[in-house]
């Protein structure tokens, strides 16, 4: 079993972890979901946390030749389109984008927004297998959080967006448009299905209660055996019960709107107005009595 190479890069403003996976035999590597810091109060956008992964693989030899993400996050700002311009990288993430794109367009009346995902340079449908360098790389359709997840699965490791999380904190939301907790049940047990061995690395880690640090690796085997939500014997009902529950009662994602509009377009803000300024959109609507 291949053994990639792989270096987390946590942000904590948004509890993400990026990654950069490398074939060590080639020193080929893929980014995956790099974090573009956004100040959503000051509207200031700074590429410091891609900088510090290019300058990782600048550092350590490694050639950057691709960006993949694991859905369009809603809770950060994609650095693709820096790294990109950097290193020649090309982009995907999964075909499923486009239901992403359809369901969010009239939200925010991106009427030049194109909905075939050609916004991507590569588009991943379920069982996709592709190289970095040498090391073959199997995508799986995991949708459940939104339409259009995949998971990376590399040699021992798989990459698995936001499904599962660390096993005393459960997993992600599933109540996004297009969301849905019986299909991420699914969606997790096809992950669970992967040999017990298997490295599982995962988008977030917020700390679960009692613990103090933050943690973002775990196993198929720690998973079955302890996750909080989904450990061998929960039922998909019971889960579905608990994940709506949980959901009903957590806030919206600090930068969900900026995050979901730049996202779906690969990371590329709208073209500047006439004054060289680019803005974002929020849609303004108006609380019931
Ligand atoms: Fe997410």
């Amino acid at each position: 079993m291949t053994h990639p190479f792989i270096q987390a890069f946590f942000d904590e403003p948004t509890n993400t972890i990026s990654y950069l996976v490398g074939d060590p035999g080639s020193r080929t590597a893929a980014v995956i979901d790099p974090v573009l810091d956004f100040d959503m109060a000051s509207g200031v956008a700074d590429t410091r946390s891609a900088k510090r992964i290019v300058a990782f693989a600048r550092d350590h030899d490694w050639h950057i030749a691709m960006v993949l993400e694991t859905h369009a996050h809603a809770d950060h700002l994609s650095a693709a389109p820096y790294i990109k311009a950097r290193t020649g990288a090309w982009t995907g993430i999964g075909a499923h984008i486009r239901d992403v794109q359809k369901i969010f367009r009239p939200v925010f009346a991106m009427d030049d927004l194109r909905t075939d995902g050609s916004d991507f340079d590569r588009l991943f449908d379920d069982g996709d297998r592709f190289l970095i360098g040498e090391l073959e790389v199997e995508v799986l359709h995991v949708p459940g959080h939104t339409p259009a997840d995949v998971a990376y699965v590399i040699g021992d490791a798989a990459l698995v967006g936001d499904t599962l999380f660390m096993p005393d904190y459960g997993t992600a939301r599933a109540d996004f448009p297009g969301g849905d907790a019986r299909t991420l049940y699914r969606s997790i047990r096809r992950l669970l299905a992967l040999p017990d061995a298997t490295r599982l690395f995962l988008c977030h880690d917020y700390k679960a209660p009692g613990r103090d640090d933050y943690r973002w690796e775990t196993t198929v085997g720690e998973q079955r055996r302890s996750s909080v939500h989904v450990h061998d014997g929960v039922s998909e009902d019971e889960f579905v019960a608990m994940r709506e529950q949980r959901d009903a009662g957590l806030s919206v994602p600090k930068l969900l709107l900026p995050s979901i509009q730049v996202n779906i377009r690969a990371g590329y803000f709208e073209q500047a107005e006439a004054n060289g300024v680019t803005y974002l959109r929020i849609p303004v609507k108006w609380k019931e009595d």
